[in-house]
């Protein structure tokens, strides 16, 4: 079934000239991108949608992080659009996350992991609302979709 994922490129990866290398890898693997900017999040927007976490040790970290510089953030829709972004990503704690995933190529420490995905379709349906106006989505048709 096709669903939506929101993914959003942390500030490590714009510093780093990351941002292509990482939307090609999410593009070549058939997924559509049906939103995308380039945004710098407020503290209030980053409270908000890491808000699950409030008071957890690094919660503030992760907050401080995710507003000190630009991100890049991104809906992707197909078939099972959040297992496959997540796999793509790799596992939080980038020690655990394989060598071909963004995490496991592409960053040390967890506090640095350069990329969040959704963890479920509830919490795309969410992220994306804090992110993105409905008509910032495009669902544009995808005639190659029969390839992948
Ligand atoms: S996940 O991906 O939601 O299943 O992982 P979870 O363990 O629940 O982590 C939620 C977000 O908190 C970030 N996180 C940390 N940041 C800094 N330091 C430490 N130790 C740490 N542990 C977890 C983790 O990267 C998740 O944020 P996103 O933006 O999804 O990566």
């Amino acid at each position: 079934m096709s669903t939506r994922c929101f993914t959003m490129l942390k500030p490590g990866i714009l510093n780093r000239r990351l941002v292509g290398e990482v939307i090609s890898r999410l593009e070549k693997k058939g997924l559509k991108l049906i939103g995308l900017k380039l945004m710098n999040i407020s503290t209030e927007l980053a409270q908000e949608h890491y808000a699950e976490h409030k008071g957890k040790p690094f919660y503030d970290p992760l907050v401080d992080y995710i507003t000190s510089g630009p991100v890049v953030a991104m809906v992707w829709q197909g078939d099972d659009c959040v297992t496959l972004v997540r796999k793509l990503a790799g596992s939080t704690k980038p020690s655990d996350a394989q060598p071909g995933t963004i995490r496991g190529d592409f960053c040390v420490h967890t506090s640095n992991n350069v990329i969040h995905a959704s963890d479920s379709d509830e919490s795309a349906v969410r992220e994306i609302n804090l992110f993105f106006k409905p008509e910032e989505l495009i669902d544009w048709e995808d005639q190659a979709a029969i390839w992948y």
